[in-house]
């Protein structure tokens, strides 16, 4: 049996919490909530564990294994720091941290005590995501030549973080899984139109190895509530929506030269001279997705992460991605939308 402590119960806490509460290796004994209301919510409906305001004595309790952290990012590196300090395991909500520093100091606390260090990236568990990623690395969607994301709805409306930073996590970590690499470089453009400083739409721009690029649309301030992941590919594209009944829609469409096999990529870098376009719009057809939540199997991969020693899925290294995507996004917003290398995100840079 895995002891758990969970920090914050506000609006995403309490799905973790019923899904930690619900796996028979783990048990919630504490919910630590500064907010005397949210205390009253985890009592009235759990009443097998302790909702209590201090964290301190909860860290010094020898019969907690792990912690749960579902409090505002910036407070995700202190919490999680704290947590490791104790000798705790520790899954936090994305983003892991709001530097790749501060991951990198997390990863390196968590390495010398032999803990397990996760982050909420719910959507590599999801299984519609990981569907797609088995149609792209078995080939069946060909050359992968872009995609992009777009999760847009009329609120919630952050005040600590920028849409970016929010919503963008998710949609960064399904891209950077798909493609099986960080982003080389990242270009930003976002307004903030109701609180000075937070953007409250961003479309950012990235770069991946191979000339793959990916567009990722965010914004809290539209009319419709979309989730959703297009992806392009010389042989079929494919649309991931997580609002659809028919979540994973793939089509056998593409331009294909007449020199060569329907669906083989074409030789954009050295176009033959009478290249011919051909094109190509088949039938659609809904793959099939079985039928998971994907904060449950997160929440059995950190349980069976601390149980064999193994790294999660959702590890620091995919938190450190996520976090170098959007630290080089964001210093493109502040810089006229600049195309910046992931790799002058060294260890040290400023705090967004
Ligand atoms: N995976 C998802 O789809 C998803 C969705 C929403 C939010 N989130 C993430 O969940 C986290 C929390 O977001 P939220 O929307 O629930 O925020 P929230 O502000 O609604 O809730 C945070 C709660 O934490 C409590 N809290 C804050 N600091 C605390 C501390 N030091 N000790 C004890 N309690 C403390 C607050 O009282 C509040 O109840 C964020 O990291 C966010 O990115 C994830």
């Amino acid at each position: 049996m895995i002891n758990l402590a969970q920090i914050g119960c506000g609006y995403w806490g309490p799905n973790l919490l019923r899904n930690f509460s619900s796996l028979p290796d783990a048990a919630v004994r504490f919910v630590v909530e500064a907010s005397v209301d949210r205390r009253r919510y985890v009592e009235a409906n759990y009443p097998a564990t302790a909702a209590v305001a201090e964290l301190e004595p909860v860290l010094t309790d020898k019969s907690v294994h792990g912690l749960v952290i579902a409090t505002p990012a910036r407070s995700h590196f202190e919490l999680a720091r704290r947590g490791l300090e104790a000798g705790k395991h520790v899954f936090v909500e994305k983003p892991l941290a709001m530097t790749v520093d501060e991951v990198d100091r997390l990863d390196a606390m968590a390495r010398e005590r032999g803990l397990t260090l996760m982050v909420g990236h719910t959507f590599l568990y999801n299984p519609a995501v990981l569907a797609l990623k088995a149609l792209i690395d078995s080939g069946e969607l060909g050359r992968i030549y872009y995609l992009y994301t777009q999760r847009l709805n009329l609120g919630v409306v952050r005040q600590d973080v920028n849409a970016l930073w929010n919503l963008a996590p998710h949609d960064v970590s399904i891209c950077n899984f798909l493609l099986g690499s960080a982003p080389l470089s990242a270009a930003a453009y976002g307004t903030a139109y109701l609180q000075p400083g937070i953007e409250d739409v961003v479309f950012a721009n990235f770069e991946y190895p191979g000339q793959v690029r990916a567009s990722v649309h965010v914004s809290w301030l539209d009319p419709n509530k979309v989730r959703k992941v297009t992806l392009v590919g010389s042989r079929r594209m494919a649309v991931y929506d997580d609002v659809a009944a028919d979540k994973l829609v793939v089509y056998d469409k593409g331009v294909d030269s007449a020199a060569a096999q329907p669906g083989d990529p074409l030789p954009f870098d050295q176009p033959p001279a009478d290249l011919r376009l051909v094109y190509r719009s088949g039938a659609a057809h809904v793959h099939p997705v079985p039928a998971a939540e994907p904060l449950r199997e997160t929440a059995r991969d950190f349980l069976a992460a601390i149980a064999s020693g193994r790294p999660p899925r959702a590890d620091a290294a995919s938190g450190r991605a996520v976090v170098a995507s959007l630290q080089a996004a964001t210093r493109s917003l502040k810089e006229n939308s600049r195309q910046v290398r992931l790799d002058e995100i060294v260890a040290g840079a400023p705090t967004p």
